[in-house]
């Protein structure tokens, strides 16, 4: 486990809508924009497509128009001691989140630590998480881009193996029901984890992921590669990598792929 910072949510009072037809980065428009958000409201960044789509370390983020969901959370926290957010926790509720909704829709999806979405093995969704001070609060953006109506030739596209609802359901879902449904359920899931923490989404979490024990895997962050096991998961949401020589090592961020 891992001794870390902790945050309590500023009050939830509301929401506030920013849509855009096209826009470079929902995520860049909010970190820019931050400082003219309610603190006391979730304010959701959603763009019909983006120009510039980042993804998780450095990479692009494929966002034709009109078929999927590019959208921000943003919501304001206060550092606070002995509180039950932890911020790396965030984008594992949201994906939470995410797994919920498509439930209801009629999708089992899974989850690859820390957040990724996937459907039978293929990645349907991700998320980028950044945070800018705003005086003494933290804005925390957490940027969902998920696939919901992109055909297999614009997927074939985007590098590593990807799908869509269109493709795995055989059905047109609208963007709009999923950010409904997801809104809801996210902003549900994010007081849990400020009235109760991370531990109440544990076993869920556990589930939801897609990892054997034993798995042989890369793990790479910006600053190393390493290969090894999967041992665990700890109970703040961290994964234990057991390594070629035995060690077992653990971390908060990062990416895995299976060997
Ligand atoms: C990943 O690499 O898995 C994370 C992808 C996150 C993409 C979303 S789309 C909405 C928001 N705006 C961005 O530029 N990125 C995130």
């Amino acid at each position: 486990m891992h001794n870390l910072p902790t945050f309590s949510l500023v009050l939830l009072n509301g929401i506030e809508h920013h849509f855009f037809p096209t826009i470079d980065s929902t995520n860049t428009w909010a970190k820019q924009n931050a400082h003219n958000f309610h603190t006391d409201k979730i304010t959701i960044v959603t763009a019909d497509q983006q120009t510039a789509g980042r993804g998780r370390l450095n990479r692009k983020w494929i966002s034709p128009p009109g078929v999927n969901l590019y959208t921000s959370f943003c919501f304001f926290l206060m550092p606070n001691q002995n509180q039950k957010i932890s911020l790396t926790n965030i984008p594992q509720i949201l994906a939470i989140s995410v797994v919920e909704i498509l439930l209801e829709l009629g999708f089992t999806a899974q989850l690859k630590w820390p957040n990724d979405i996937l459907l039978n093995g293929k990645k349907l969704g991700g998320i980028l998480s950044e945070t800018t001070q705003i005086d003494e609060f933290i804005c925390f953006i957490a940027g969902l881009g998920l696939n919901v109506n992109m055909t297999l030739n614009v997927l074939e596209g985007v590098g590593q193996p990807a799908t869509s609802l269109l493709v795995e359901g055989k059905r047109l879902i609208e963007v709009s029901e999923i950010l409904n449904l997801l809104q809801t359920q996210f902003m549900k899931n994010l007081t849990r984890l400020n009235n109760e923490g991370f531990m109440s989404f544990f076993d869920q979490y556990r589930q939801f992921l897609i990892h054997l024990a034993n798995q042989s895997m890369q793990f790479h962050n910006n600053s190393e590669v390493l290969i090894g096991k999967f041992h665990s998961l700890n109970q703040d949401g961290s994964l234990n990598l057991e390594l070629n020589d035995g060690a077992v090592k653990s971390f908060l961020v990062g990416e895995i792929q299976s060997l």
